[in-house]
């Protein structure tokens, strides 16, 4: 696990960054999640770490600063990417403006345990549908696109592979007992964060969708709403399966299976 810094320039990629713009804006409509996610998931940990003993948590608290780092350079490059969509349609800031004050609600008011759990549900999302990502089940969805807003994600869920294990653990060991009681929080918490997740993404979505629409014929509607329709059947089939599999009450990050093109997707990155 290390921290690596991308410089991806998405100064020239428009929101219409692939031919299937239903499944381009999918994307751009996603960038919303780690652009504001992440840095709600640096001040989580901020608490965590006082509850962590320095001398018996030392190998955790060290996973914790490689993880820190790598959130951070995820908030960075999705920020950037979304910052592309949000100069060609304004009306993403008050979808952004909900977005984050929902966090801002959290933190102000939910005990560390809901922040833990509420943490845990998004990095064990990332890490359960990082294979779809990182091997292509989603590629032919942006066949033709500009890689670039691909692979800011292999990227990402790449690394959120690789650092899956941490919230968890962090987790298990400030509020694992009992095992059972643990469990079941957890999994309760973690269809909390999707329905989350999900309700500001599909808003902000919708949003993108009928601002195009809006310059359509009655033709090109019928057609777009069409291929919306193949686009979620496809990320359906691609994540449903996996996004079950932190539900188990034996699931332990340490045991999923990586992504097959791990290695060489976080190898394109490790150059100094
Ligand atoms: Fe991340
Ligand atoms: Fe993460």
């Amino acid at each position: 696990m290390k921290v690596r810094r991308p410089d991806i320039d998405f100064s020239d990629v428009g929101p219409h960054w692939a031919p299937n713009t239903e499944a381009a804006h999918l994307i751009n409509a996603a960038n919303l999640v780690p652009a504001y996610v992440e840095p709600f998931l640096l001040k989580v940990m901020r608490q965590a770490k006082r509850r962590l003993d320095p001398a018996g948590d030392a190998d955790l608290l060290a996973d914790l600063d490689i993880f820190n780092g790598q959130e951070a350079q995820h908030t960075r490059m999705h920020a950037a990417a979304f910052r592309v969509v949000r100069d060609r349609y304004p009306g993403v800031v008050e979808y952004e403006d909900a977005y984050r004050a929902s966090y801002d609600r959290f933190l102000a008011g939910k005990s560390l345990r809901f922040l833990l759990a509420y943490a845990d549900g998004f990095e064990a999302y990332a890490s359960a549908t990082a294979p779809a990502w990182v091997d292509g089940a989603l590629d032919p969805l942006f066949a033709g696109g500009d890689q670039r807003s691909l692979d800011v994600w292999k990227w990402h869920l790449a690394e959120e592979y690789e650092h899956r294990s941490v919230v968890f653990s962090v987790y298990e060991r400030l509020y694992g007992r009992p095992a059972w009681r643990a469990w079941l929080y957890r999994a309760a918490m973690y269809v909390y964060t999707q329905v989350h997740l999900g309700w500001f993404t599909a808003r902000l979505y919708r949003y993108l969708l009928a601002r195009d629409r809006a310059g359509m014929s009655a033709r090109e509607r019928i057609a777009s709403r069409r291929r919306t329709r193949a686009v979620a059947v496809h990320a359906g089939r691609a994540f449903l399966r996996d996004m079950l599999r932190p539900l188990s009450p034996v699931y332990d990050p340490a045991r999923v299976p990586p992504p097959t093109r791990l290695e060489e997707t976080l190898a394109r990155y490790d150059a100094p």
